[in-house]
């Protein structure tokens, strides 16, 4: 997704980055291995994944820092190009985290940022998973990410920006296959307990969350699989993974 997004987003070489909420880097790293940036400082909330995005980004242009993208640590002007990947539903102030980018864009520069397509269920190896579980229960229609991140579309997207006193954005759609070996490396992450998934999936006692896993592999198995997938087998499965990519001239 990143490769697609810088691809789309067409920034000059030699340009300043920030990778709001970059996670374990991959973002960044992507920028470091296609976009000739003269700098990235990578910033995220969370201080396991700074620590990990050091250790593992071996390129001197790259740093990486503990910040809130509410308030960055960053100083006014210094940035050419800002972007952030699948972070901005997370943010509670989102408003403010877009001030906060335009604050840290020097004129002539970028803003950017792209976000899972929840509510157009656009992220298939997740809608499987919440159509697996309310089909065996009704109530948790309530916990998926479409009905909680209501904004992740064109017009929602749009309207944030103009809130936040972006007027001239572009909207594009931006897909990828997210291919699993087979089955089981599918449904492996779901059981690890982190995000709304898993934790749904924690919740349930064990006979629960085997029905569930078993309707999960037929309905992956059959309508809506992907080439790729055989039916019923161990084979590999795939889906098609939809973002919505925001950019604007500062
Ligand atoms: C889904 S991950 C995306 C990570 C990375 N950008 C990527 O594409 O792999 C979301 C990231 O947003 C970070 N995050 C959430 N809220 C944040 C906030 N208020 N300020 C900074 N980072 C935040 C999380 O710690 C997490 O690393």
């Amino acid at each position: 997704m990143a490769v697609r997004f810088l691809d789309w987003l067409g920034a000059p070489a030699g340009a300043d980055w920030l990778d709001l909420g970059c996670g374990t880097g991959a973002l960044t790293q992507t920028i470091l291995a296609r976009s000739s940036p003269r700098s990235v400082v990578g910033i995220d909330a969370s201080a396991g994944f700074v620590a990990h995005a050091r250790a593992t980004t071996a390129d001197e242009r790259a740093r990486f820092e503990v910040g809130d993208a509410q308030k960055l640590p960053l100083a006014d002007a210094s940035v050419d190009v800002a972007a952030s990947a699948l972070v901005l539903n997370f943010v509670p102030d989102r408003v403010a985290a877009l001030r906060e980018l335009q604050r840290v864009v020097r004129p002539g520069g970028f803003l950017s940022f792209y976000v899972w397509d929840y509510p157009g269920s656009g992220m298939g190896f997740m809608n499987a998973f919440w159509n697996a579980a309310i089909a065996l229960d009704p109530n948790a229609a309530e916990l998926g990410e479409g009905r909680r991140f209501t904004f992740c579309t064109p017009e929602g997207l749009t309207a944030l920006c103009a809130e936040a006193g972006l007027t001239a954005v572009t909207v594009a759609p931006i897909e990828i296959e997210t291919r699993f070996a087979s089955f089981e490396d599918y449904w492996q992450p779901f059981t690890l307990g982190a995000g709304p998934a898993p934790g749904y999936c924690a919740s349930l006692p064990e006979d629960k969350r085997a029905a569930l896993k078993e309707r999960l592999k037929q309905d992956v198995g059959g309508e809506g699989a992907r080439p790729g997938a055989r039916e019923g087998g161990d084979g590999p499965v795939g889906f098609i993974a939809r973002a919505w990519a925001v950019r604007t001239a500062c």
